[in-house]
């Protein structure tokens, strides 16, 4: 079968032309994780335009798209529920002198959605919201100590970001790190803190660059709601990664633990800047007392997106979705894999696609079969965590399985077996 796909893609001219502007106005020509550098030679740094599953490059190709905007896009970009309440919203009002009632309905909506929450305070960015947490626990407790797993990301704030430029070792005096899923780690952490330990945090699932996932054990994450029982700390679980895409209700609800304070961005508003601290009322009157604001923070219009994301994510049973076609990419992948002989590991959740590579430790079989996958159309990540969306059906995996079948054998030919 032919590729219906445009070829070749990859990064054009105009795409050039961009970079060659933005490296004279920004430093770099992009900061952060969206930087193109950071990814094989062929992927585009700039995008003009997604629908559904679907993203257009500024030079016209076509590709269809397993990072969803790393992670915001659940429902699939331009969802028509979602852009119909924004353009409603817009037309209303977004930054106003306070917040609109959408700000309630969220909440109360939030409230009883996620399983541990009886309040929730709004930000914008994922590291905004863990940000507050820290300073919430901080300040519900007294205490200055935080654990946090070796690898994790939690933003790109001083306290937080693995970049160590521009930050002080007094950023990060109060951290103290532990491995996940290792629950003697945590609590040889937890004693190394003593009577500071303010608070615990832990992603949804260990999902650090790079290296394979691991969803969370029972034994870590009941040991680690014990621990800051025992020793009056807060456990804060960080699902800015992880929102709606494991559980309805809070990832480790399967696993019957519930944190204090969660954090939560990415795809809660379907694309639309928003994030969100849940709390329980133990902590609610920490969250009184600390100074968490800003500009844009109460805008109306990604809280309307946010409104139409759970409307949509409630009706259609996102996460059976998630699943399903999450089962049939890595079922064919691995079938694949097999195939030409190629050692593959997927791992995680479905839903939350990691494909590394046996044998490649400096990741140039991954990087190749990523080019690979792109040159045909199917922009995937090498080594960061990829994500399903709602707009995901069958024809898609069907699509993509083409591709990387043509990228492992690029892979094999490349490297041998
Ligand atoms: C688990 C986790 N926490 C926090 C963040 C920071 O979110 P943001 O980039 O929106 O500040 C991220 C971003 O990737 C994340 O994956």
């Amino acid at each position: 079968m032919t590729s219906p796909f445009p070829a070749p893609a990859g990064s054009g001219p105009a795409d050039a032309a961009l970079r060659a502007r933005a490296a004279r106005v920004v430093p770099g020509g992009m900061t952060g994780h969206l930087n193109a550098a950071r990814l094989p030679a062929g992927y585009p740094q700039f995008f003009e335009r997604g629908q559904g599953s679907r993203l257009w490059d500024v030079d016209g190709h076509e590709y269809l798209d397993f990072m969803g905007s790393w992670g915001p896009n659940l429902l699939g970009h331009h969802h028509p529920e979602v852009d119909a309440a924004v353009a409603r919203q817009a037309a209303l009002g977004d930054c106003l002198n306070g917040p609109t009632p959408r700000f309630v309905e969220l909440a109360e909506r939030f409230v009883a959605r996620i399983a541990h929450a009886d309040w929730v305070m709004f930000q914008k960015n994922g590291t905004d919201a863990t940000t507050v947490c820290a300073s919430l626990a901080r300040a519900a407790t007294g205490r200055r100590k935080l654990l946090v797993a070796h690898g994790a990301y939690h933003g790109s704030a001083p306290w937080c970001t693995p970049v160590p430029a521009g930050t002080t070792a007094e950023d990060r005096a109060h951290l103290i790190g532990y491995r996940y899923n290792d629950l003697a780690s945590l609590e040889a952490a937890a004693q190394a803190a003593g009577k500071d330990l303010a608070g615990v945090f832990a992603s949804g699932f260990k999902h650090d660059l790079g290296i394979d996932q691991e969803m969370p054990t029972p034994e870590f994450a009941r040991g680690a709601r014990a621990v800051c029982d025992r020793l009056g700390a807060v456990l804060i679980l960080d699902e800015v990664r992880t929102a709606y895409r494991l559980h309805p209700a809070g990832s480790w609800e399967p696993l019957g633990v519930r944190p204090d304070l969660s954090a939560w961005s990415k795809a809660i508003a379907n694309g639309h800047a928003l994030a969100a601290v849940a709390g329980s009322d133990a902590l609610r009157e920490a969250a009184t007392r600390v100074f968490a604001t800003g500009s844009f923070w109460a805008g109306g219009v990604a809280m309307a997106a946010a409104l139409a994301t759970m409307d949509v994510a409630d009706r259609v049973d996102l996460v059976a979705h998630l699943v399903r076609v999450g089962e049939r990419l890595r079922a064919g992948l691995a079938r694949q894999a097999r195939a030409h002989g190629l050692r593959i590991r997927q791992s995680g959740p479905v839903q939350m696609p990691l494909v590394l590579f046996d044998d490649d430790p400096q990741g140039e079989k991954g990087n190749r079969f990523a080019a690979a996958a792109l040159r045909r159309g199917v922009y995937l990540h090498p080594r960061h965590t990829m994500f399903l969306s709602l707009s995901h059906g069958d024809d898609d995996i069907d699509q993509a399985l083409e591709a990387t079948d043509a990228a492992f054998a690029e892979v094999r030919a490349a490297f041998g077996a």
